[in-house]
């Protein structure tokens, strides 16, 4: 079968590398993928958001199955383009989409079918949100409406911080249309652990629990970026945690969506906050993470063409899922000054070093051929060096000592991914 994957990120090349493996698939396409997905896919110059061309592509092409990675798609209703052609695709609908597209929507969805989260409150006004945030706790958080690259929340010590952040998001707007409402949301701690999960509209299937590393700088210190690095398992993420998000979180929130006339099928990524007071849902995603699913996929025993089908078909509850008892990091090499300037066209060294190794993994992000026909760097997060190890800790040494295999000018790279291990 001829399998389509819209996106170009890291998060693309580990789901084409898996798809690669399923003994289905005779023929991969990237739109537009990058130089290392060209390893495992042939690469189409259409953008991701271009519908009608990667429409036309599949039924030119005889596509089987399209997988779109990206939020910016399906929020924008790629998956009902595909279907109103006849055409197989994984992902959700536009309709279901918005459990990303929208943070008030997901908000009201908690909040309705009682589902574990911060208390908040919702503005489109900039006056009533400050009068709201004269007489709040701190610190609080701001959240723009909208996709906002991963970007468009506020944390804010001060009331000053906070009358800031309604200028940038309402006033200014940073983030576009992505701050006409925003959310104003009860500041929480705790450990967060990514939790990724297959769905049907009806069934869901968790997969392996990971941790991000979201922060620019070491010791979770700097901006907030896409993610810095991730690992899998989380050992926060124990048995009692999972009874209970099974119980109040997961079947809760796919058959919210199906009592609203939005059944989701597609991956629901719960970003999820383990509090005091239990686990709370910090955001949902309607996709697999990035570099999430850089470590999750590794560890995946299914063959994921039989999984996304089961998805489509309405079938998922037939499949076993199963994930080996090894572990699995990702250190992201980026360019110096992400997620803000940064220079790029730098020539990547050392790849082949990642040849013919079987627990190490190169997954490129921002990457692609200059003119000459030389891999370079072309984006914030360039690779995503991976390994798999026994445990934990073999999985880090081993994806630590890869990072020194791979260089470029400008590199740059967190050194404490996983460090939170060492303190359970
Ligand atoms: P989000 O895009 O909603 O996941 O937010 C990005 C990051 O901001 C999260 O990964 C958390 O680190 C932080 N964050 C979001 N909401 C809250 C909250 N209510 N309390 C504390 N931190 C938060
Ligand atoms: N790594 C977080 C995300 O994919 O949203």
């Amino acid at each position: 079968m001829k399998v389509l994957v819209v996106g170009s990120g890291g998060r693309e090349h580990v789901i084409c590398w898996k798809i690669s493996q399923s003994p289905k698939v005779d023929k991969i396409y990237c739109a537009p993928g990058n130089a290392g997905i060209s390893e495992v896919a042939e690469c189409v110059d259409i953008k991701a958001m271009d519908f009608d061309n990667l429409v036309k592509f599949a039924k030119d092409n005889g596509i089987d199955l399209t997988v779109v990675g990206m939020d910016d798609p399906l929020v924008g209703g790629i998956v009902d383009a595909f279907e109103a052609e006849g055409l197989r695709v994984f992902g959700p609908r536009k309709n279901a989409a918005i459990l990303e597209g929208s943070k008030a929507f997901s908000k009201d969805l908690m909040k309705k079918y009682n589902i574990p989260t911060a208390s908040y409150e919702t503005f489109t006004s900039p006056e009533d949100a400050k009068k709201y945030l004269e007489t709040s706790k701190y610190p609080i958080v701001l959240k723009a409406d909208g996709l906002a690259l991963g970007k468009g929340v506020l944390i804010c010590n001060t009331m000053e911080e906070a009358m800031e952040g309604v200028n940038e998001l309402m006033l200014d707007k940073k983030f576009g249309s992505a701050g006409n409402t925003i959310v104003v949301e009860e500041f929480m701690t705790g450990r967060e652990v990514s939790v990724l999960s297959f769905v049907d509209g009806n069934t869901i299937k968790i997969m392996s629990s990971a941790q991000d590393h979201k922060r620019a700088k070491d010791g979770d210190q700097g901006l907030n970026t896409g993610g810095m690095g991730n690992f899998s398992p989380s050992p926060f993420y124990t048995e009692e945690v999972d009874e209970f998000c099974k119980k109040y979180i997961y079947q809760a929130t796919v058959d919210a969506m199906k009592s609203e006339g939005r059944p989701f099928k597609g991956v629901i990524f719960f970003g999820l906050m383990l509090t005091p007071e239990g686990p709370k849902v910090l955001e949902y995603n309607a996709r697999f993470g990035d570099p999430e699913a850089q470590v999750v996929l590794p560890r995946m025993k299914n063959d994921i063409v039989d999984v996304f089908e089961a998805c489509i078909d309405g079938t998922l509850d037939k499949i076993d899922l199963q994930f080996g008892d090894d572990a699995c990091v990702c250190v992201v090499l980026a360019s110096d000054g992400y997620p803000l300037e940064y220079k790029k066209g730098y020539e990547i060294f050392g790849m082949e070093n990642f040849k013919d190794k079987d627990d190490y993994f190169l997954f490129h992000a921002g990457t692609k051929f200059n003119e000459e026909g030389k891999v370079v760097t072309n984006g914030g997060r360039v690779l995503g060096v991976t390994a798999l190890g026994k445990d934990l800790i073999d999985a880090r040494a081993k994806a630590y000592e890869a990072t020194e295999w791979v260089n470029f000018e400008n590199k740059y790279m967190r050194h404490d991914i996983g460090r939170s291990i060492d303190h359970q």
